[in-house]
């Protein structure tokens, strides 16, 4: 065996996998900035603080899930969960105009129970629009994760709905939560009984059955909201009607970040393993700057996961000849230096070429030409040379084995023409 192996709950992507990969990030680039997104890099770790205070101290990802360390310096660092964090702490660094929206695909770690779908390294893409409270933002946010996903060819897509209330009428819902959690301690699950009261709110969440079936009798949040918030939510659903965008409203998506107020909404896929089945979430987060020592302003936005979305995308049969290949193919008799100047000819005029190396025989080079995945292979031998030809073959399409010989100086325009 080998010494060492990725490690647990990572995984290496290789082609063809990372070709579908590539494929998912573009289609998704597009989008949004099409849409007025710009990308925002930042950093993969933080100062731990900015997750603590954005996440929430005693959310499962902050208590288990994340990977902290201490530099060589003694700061106190930790490889980003998620993506929101660091672009709202990039926001209140260097304050952008707003409205703000940036876009941005990043691995994030988190330490959980590998199964296939929950990784501990995964991938993201997401966009965070900072600066209006506008319920036609959330609707555009939404708007944009459902059309990525759509257009991928993803059909077995459920978007479910919440509002979270805000400042002014969560915390009396919480109080009104609490008061009936006191008193039906006992139906908990094990978990909730010792924690429920730290953040009652979670319990809405909780994924196991005798939660499931306590929450039903829960008071209902959706009945507490304060006027504002019942009118922001109302336009939200009513901007999905108007674009024909299928929701479900559930009263218990609560999802598992602290910094969540109004909507939250996420996108389950119907053809993956229930305990990991979303491809995609968010919500608002309008406290979010302040906790980070910004001026009050209100944030959407989204994040869904790359492996999730190719997971489902196989399940439903898509993205199956993606693989990378290339259009030509140089197979070189005379020793190599031909196929060498060859192919930066032929990349340079746009063709996507490859090439053997190591001086092998016609028949290993042909098997390789093959292997790539060509249409052309092109054969060069000392009659060739002598000539000032080169001997075209097709190894593909309805003409498959013709072969012909031109002229170096016809050789690009011949091959674009039998490309096309
Ligand atoms: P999240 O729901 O934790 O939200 O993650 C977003 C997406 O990342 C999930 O829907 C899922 O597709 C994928 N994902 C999460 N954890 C894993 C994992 N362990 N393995 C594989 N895929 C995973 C957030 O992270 C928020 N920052 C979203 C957001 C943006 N809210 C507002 N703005």
């Amino acid at each position: 065996m080998n010494p060492f192996q990725a490690p647990a709950g990572t995984r290496d992507v290789l082609d063809p996998e990372s070709a579908r990969f590539a494929f998912v990030l573009e289609r998704f680039s597009k989008r949004v900035r099409r849409a007025g997104y710009g990308l925002v890099i930042s950093p993969m770790f933080e100062d731990l603080g900015v997750f603590n205070r954005s996440i929430g101290e005693d959310s499962e990802v902050v208590t288990k899930e994340m990977y902290e360390f201490d530099d060589k310096g003694g700061r106190r660092l930790a490889l980003r969960p998620e993506g929101t964090a660091s672009v709202v702490r990039a926001f209140v660094q260097h304050r952008p105009q707003i409205p703000w929206k940036a876009w941005y695909a990043t691995p994030a770690f988190r330490y959980e129970r590998p199964q296939a779908g929950r990784y501990r390294q995964h991938h993201q893409v997401g966009v965070e629009a900072l600066g209006s409270d506008d319920p036609d933002l959330d609707v555009e946010v939404i708007a944009l994760l459902d059309g990525y996903l759509r257009d991928l060819g993803l059909r077995s897509l459920d978007l479910r709905i919440n509002s979270m209330g805000d400042l002014a009428c969560r915390p009396g819902y919480e109080s009104d939560l609490r008061a009936f959690l006191e008193v039906n301690v006992d139906g908990l699950c094990k978990e909730h009984r010792e924690t429920w009261h730290r953040n009652p709110m979670r319990v809405l969440d909780c994924k196991r059955p005798p939660c499931i079936e306590l929450r039903s009798r829960a008071p209902r949040l959706r009945e507490s909201l304060c006027d504002d918030c019942a009118r922001h939510f109302a336009r939200v659903l009513e901007g999905l009607d108007a674009l024909g965008i299928r929701y479900e409203q559930d009263d218990f998506l609560v999802r598992g970040f602290d910094y969540y107020t109004r909507t939250t909404f996420e996108v389950a896929s119907g053809v993956l393993d229930a305990a990991q089945n979303a491809v995609g979430g968010g919500g608002r987060y309008d406290g979010l700057t302040e906790l980070l020592g910004g001026p009050p302003t209100p944030g959407v936005g989204f994040g869904s996961g790359i492996e999730r979305v190719l997971l489902a995308g196989e399940a439903e049969g898509l993205f199956g000849d993606l693989d990378s290949h290339v259009d030509v193919f140089v197979v070189d008799l005379t020793g190599g230096a031909q196929a060498r100047d060859l192919t930066h000819l032929l990349r340079g005029a746009g063709l996507s070429t490859d090439r053997a190396f190591d001086d092998r025989s016609m028949k290993a080079q042909l098997r390789q030409a093959d292997r790539s995945g060509a249409t052309v292979a092109l054969i060069v031998g000392r009659d060739e040379v002598e000539r000032d030809v080169v001997t075209i073959k097709l190894l593909r399409g309805t003409q498959a084995h013709h072969q012909e010989q031109t002229p170096r100086l016809d050789l690009i325009g011949r091959v674009k023409e039998l490309l096309s």
